[in-house]
Order: C-alpha cells, then sequence, then structure tokens
C-alpha cells in the first residue's frame, strides 16, 4: 500500500457499535482506512444504522439461517472477502469462530475484548472482575487466532476498579477506553507499522513487543 492509500477495512458487528461508531468517527479524520462494509450476524442491530447514517454498505448474515458453524462461516467468508478488505475488526461480534475461519484472516484479523486479557476471556467479563476483587479492569485488542480470545496481544487500557462499581458502571468506563483503543490499533496496522510476524509475535515498528501497549489517556506512540 502507498501512503496515499487507505487500508479497505471490513467490521463485524452484532450489536450497537459503539465502538464500530469510534473507528466511523475517526476514519473521518484522521484513520487512513476505508470502512468497505459493516456486516452483522443479527438483523435489526443498532450499529447497523450506524453505518447506514454514514453511508458505509451493510450486510447482514443471521447465523439462525445455518445449521452449523462451518457452513456459516463459509458463507462469511464469501461475503467479506467480496469486499477485498485488509483488515476484519471484530467489534462486539459475538460468534465462536472457526479454525478455517481465523486461518483464512490470519495477520488481518482484530478482536476487541473487555478485560485485561489473558484474564477474563469469554463472556461477562465486568462482573467477573468485580466478583474475582480486581483493583484493575480494562480492554485488551488482539490479532485473533485460533485460541478464543487468546491471540496476540496489541494493546491495552486500564480501568481502576472503584469501590462504589457494579457492573454497568464499570463496562460504561471501560467501554470509553475501548473507543480510545481500537482507533489506534487500527491506525497503526494501517500504517503498516503493526504486523504478526510469521511466528505468532506482534511487531511495531519492526520490533517485537515485549508484551502489550499500555494506553494511558495519551497515544503511547506517536
Ligand atoms: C464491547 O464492550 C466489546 O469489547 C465486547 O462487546 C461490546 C460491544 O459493544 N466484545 C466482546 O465481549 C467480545 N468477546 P459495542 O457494540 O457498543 O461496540
Amino acid at each position: 500500500m502507498s501512503p496515499n492509500q487507505k487500508l479497505p477495512v471490513v467490521v463485524l458487528i452484532s450489536g450497537g457499535g459503539t465502538n464500530l461508531q469510534a473507528i466511523i468517527d475517526r476514519a473521518g479524520t484522521d484513520l487512513p482506512i476505508e470502512i468497505r462494509a459493516v456486516i452483522s450476524n443479527r438483523p435489526g442491530v443498532y450499529g447497523l444504522k450506524r453505518a447506514e447514517a454514514a453511508g458505509i454498505e451493510t450486510a447482514v448474515l443471521d447465523h439462525k439461517q445455518f445449521d452449523d458453524r462451518e457452513s456459516y462461516d463459509r458463507a462469511l467468508i464469501e461475503l467479506i472477502d467480496g469486499y477485498r478488505p485488509g483488515l476484519v475488526a471484530l467489534a462486539g461480534f459475538m460468534r465462536i469462530l472457526t479454525p478455517a475461519f481465523v486461518r483464512h484472516y490470519a495477520g488481518r484479523l482484530f478482536n476487541i475484548h473487555p478485560s485485561l486479557l489473558p484474564k477474563h476471556r469469554g463472556l461477562h467479563t465486568h462482573q467477573r472482575a468485580l466478583d474475582a476483587g480486581d483493583s484493575l479492569h480494562g480492554a485488551s485488542i488482539h490479532f485473533v487466532t485460533e485460541e478464543l480470545d487468546g491471540g496476540p496481544l496489541i494493546v491495552q487500557a486500564q480501568v481502576p476498579v472503584k469501590p462504589e462499581d457494579d457492573a454497568d458502571k464499570l463496562a460504561e468506563r471501560v467501554l470509553q477506553k475501548e473507543h480510545q483503543i481500537y482507533p489506534l490499533a487500527i491506525r497503526w496496522f494501517a500504517e503498516a507499522r503493526l504486523k504478526l510476524d510469521k511466528d505468532g509475535h506482534v511487531r511495531l515498528d519492526d520490533k517485537p513487543l515485549p508484551g502489550p501497549m499500555v494506553f494511558e489517556d495519551h497515544e503511547p506512540i506517536g
């Protein structure tokens, strides 16, 4: 990609799409990407309206119309590949992906997860952080591999847990951070600064990351 070209991106959602909105907003300013399509596995979700309002093509591929995970993911690959993305961004896409799907997009598939991975993989992360008595919680962006919520970490944002927190209050503060770190990771990738190498290590500016970058309310690197 030449410096003036924009990275084609497809975003997958299942719900409200606030992370999608953050990406859309930044694509209008400093993110060198073109969102080619937003695809949802659930019809009628608000994220689709956000995409339409921004003039982005949308598609629904309803998982309930398929007999099994394999046939759904095969259809999803076909749909996504029609848009020729350089990056596929899972933004609240609440499905477990087949190994074939993950392999197909190896090195160009991002996920956002609402915990400080490797803590609290899976669902109900905010309640689980509270139940565990964690003093720090947060969100992570990672490359997707076959291990659920287990792929190499790119960047995390931390949120202190307050004594008065319940799961909703904590989720709200984590979400604010999510909206900052997802566009950041996408920007690094779009600028070809971020890569997953053949050994499964994340490289930023040609140096292996010893661990995830930690986001501190300002962008850690230029
Ligand atoms: C976000 O909190 C995201 O981290 C989470 O779903 C929410 C989607 O919100 N993703 C997962 O839990 C994936 N395992 P949004 O639709 O408002 O962006």
